[in-house]
């Protein structure tokens, strides 16, 4: 990591402990386009506009609230999830550089999540995927032609990270399960990711189709690498607000992305809270101590 995100971290980490104290959760989620809703089930103990984090731009994608939540998602049964939540991303199309798109998520690292969920609205490729579905990341394809490990000198880190294991098999099989058991099935896909802001060409998809992608979006990629080196633990939940340009039978719209995926926030709510009483995250069910 370049030496000054480092720094700009460790001052937006300062801003946050001043409004948290120590105590942070484990657990962390990003929540894409139109999925800001599961906020509004947590109890929140802490809710910190991004603007008054140095370093953490406001959003300006449709759908995104720019606010860090930290609290409690409580689940029908079991145990509550304490969770920190950002409400909204940073997108490489808004002209936020790799180092930028990632920030927030190298943020929670820095306040000590271990296990975090990427989650996104995507386009569905595959052909058994509908419009309404919901798809945990098997794998990626970084097509943005950037990564957040730029830069002339890594630190500590290593420079040459393994990306053979990205989406973390227990974690996607807890929130599988955990979704079985909220009624909402969740099927397998491999994520395309792409710079945007422009929805893709119907050539676009078949090409990516070709590469082996099942979905596609505008995201998850620069925070899911960025997680990754920064040795945290991720699973990526994406639900399909449209079929892909050239299947979709109408023009995409990101209205239509955003509505579609409010009306997915209930299940996304039940399925996560449902997840604490799983034992790939049992081990979060106390928030930690954010580090010095
Ligand atoms: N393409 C790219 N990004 C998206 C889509 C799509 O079809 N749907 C939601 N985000």
């Amino acid at each position: 990591m370049k030496p000054e995100v480092r720094l700009a971290l460790d001052r937006a980490a300062d801003a946050v402990r001043r409004r948290t104290g120590a105590s942070f959760p484990r657990v962390g989620v990003v929540l894409g386009s139109g999925l800001a809703g599961v906020s509004d089930a947590v109890a929140s103990e802490v809710e910190i506009p991004y603007r008054a984090i140095p370093g953490l731009a406001g959003c300006t994608a449709p759908g995104h609230r720019s606010r860090l939540v930290a609290g409690r998602l409580p689940a029908a049964t079991g145990p509550d999830l304490p969770v920190a939540l950002l409400c909204g991303r940073h997108h490489l199309y808004e002209g936020h550089d790799a180092d930028s798109a990632a920030f927030g998520v190298r943020l929670l690292g820095t306040l000590g999540v271990r296990k975090l969920v990427i989650t996104a609205a995507v386009g569905a490729i595959r052909s058994d995927l509908h419009a309404g579905d919901f798809a945990l990341l098997r794998d990626h394809l970084n097509l943005t032609g950037t990564s957040p490990l730029e830069g002339a000198e890594p630190g500590p880190e290593p420079r040459f990270p393994d990306m053979t294991r990205v989406w973390d098999p227990e974690l996607s099989a807890a929130l599988r399960r955990a979704g079985e058991r909220t009624g909402t099935e969740l099927s397998t896909g491999v994520y395309a990711g792409l710079r945007g802001p422009q929805f893709e060409t119907p050539a676009e998809i078949r090409m990516l189709a070709a590469m082996g992608a099942d979905v596609v979006g505008m995201s998850v990629v620069m925070e899911a690498i960025a997680a990754r080196h920064a040795g945290l633990r991720i699973a990526g939940i994406t639900f399909c607000s449209n079929l892909a340009a050239g299947i979709s039978p109408v023009p995409l719209d990101a209205a239509h992305v955003n509505e579609a995926a409010a009306r997915a926030v209930p299940r996304l709510t039940a399925l996560l809270a449902a997840a604490a009483s799983e034992p790939a995250f049992a081990g979060q069910l106390r928030c930690g101590t954010i580090p010095p």
